[in-house]
């Protein structure tokens, strides 16, 4: 078996060894660019985690991993455009770097590319791999614009919030295992084993999302802090913040909400800590990351094999960037 270590060489070696297309440059650039900044590859180093659970030689995961890692470099380029984000991996957003039509068909070329290079897996059914992949795909699109309409959407429960996180982040970490798992010829419940564990992983992980976004560094997480509560995002932070808190901090809360940033994200930051919403997020974290160890105790293969992922799963509930 690999290490996490191993794995991650091997995609980035991938990575550095793909092309996307070369003119015009202004479409091609941008993908370049986004590709080249890094991030912490996790949906492809799961990919290949999923299939060497089950197979030694992962060779021939890595186009499914990629396809998997473009996939969602391009998310991230529209992502940075519907949530006015100017900081992405510490260095400028696309649309922010050129503009935002060439973001907007960068980022459809990605997802172009990306059925082509999940198309160049080896001895394994195209459909097999697409209909997960597509499935997966439909429901991020189906969370970001959910995760849009909270933004004007004055009452969201703690469950909307659960399904948009799931849709917008978890389904793609889920999907990830299992379109490795079935390059590694798991059995169909195996495979569906891991696409759950990696479902709730990506619900702590997406709850840890939020809360680097509020208490994380600029320098570590990449991105601009306090951006959620600039746009109005329903996180779990805020759902939390509106349920607990008292009449008067909820006043000053609603009139926050109107002001400007520069008033608004300090004032719900105080509002954070005065009702501990960070460690109630942190419990919330804790309660996905035990679901998901239930599916990964179900998947058939020696415990020894399978604890990389929990350690994998660990560590990602403490991550920082
Ligand atoms: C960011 O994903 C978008 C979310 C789903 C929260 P990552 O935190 O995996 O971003 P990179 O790829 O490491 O930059
Ligand atoms: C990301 O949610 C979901 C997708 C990109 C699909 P966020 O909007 O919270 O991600 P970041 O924080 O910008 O990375
Ligand atoms: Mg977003
Ligand atoms: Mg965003
Ligand atoms: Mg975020």
């Amino acid at each position: 078996m690999h290490s996490y270590l191993e794995l991650l060489e091997k995609i980035n070696q991938k990575i550095a060894a793909s092309t996307y297309g070369q003119k015009p440059a202004e479409l091609y650039d941008p993908i370049e660019y986004m590709m080249s900044l890094g991030g912490k590859r996790l949906r492809p180093v799961l990919t290949l985690m999923g299939c060497n659970l089950f197979k030694e030689d992962i060779t021939s995961a890595l186009p499914a991993a990629l396809a998997i890692e473009v996939f969602h470099n391009f998310t991230l380029v529209h992502d940075d455009i519907m949530d006015n984000a100017p900081l992405r991996r510490g260095q400028e957003t696309v649309y922010k770097k050129w503009n935002m039509p060439i973001a907007i068909l960068s980022g459809d070329m990605m997802l172009i590319k990306a059925i082509d290079f999940l198309a160049e897996t080896p001895n394994s059914s195209f459909n097999a791999l697409l209909k997960p992949f597509n499935k997966a795909a439909a429901e991020v699109c189906e969370g970001q614009q959910i995760d849009m309409n909270f933004e004007t959407t004055k009452d969201v429960s703690h469950e909307a919030y659960i399904e948009m996180i799931t849709l917008k982040t978890a389904v793609l970490l889920g999907a990830s295992l299992q379109i490795g798992a079935i390059i590694g010829n798991a059995s169909e419940a195996d495979a569906q084993h891991l696409y759950e564990f990696g479902k709730n992983i990506g619900i702590a992980f997406q709850i840890q999302d939020d809360i680097l976004d509020s208490f994380g560094e600029t320098a570590q997480v990449g991105k601009m802090i306090g951006g959620d509560i600039a746009a109005n995002k329903k996180t779990l932070l805020l759902i939390e913040l509106l349920a607990a808190a008292h009449k008067d901090d909820k006043k000053a809360l609603e009139n926050l909400m109107q002001a400007s940033n520069e008033v608004k994200i300090p004032g719900v930051l105080n509002l954070y800590k005065k009702y501990q919403i960070k460690e109630f997020a942190e419990a919330e974290k804790q309660q996905y990351l035990t679901l998901a160890f239930e599916h990964l105790q179900a998947v058939s293969v020696q415990t020894e094999r399978k604890m990389i992922l929990e350690k994998t799963a660990k560590d990602l509930m403490e991550r920082m960037s």
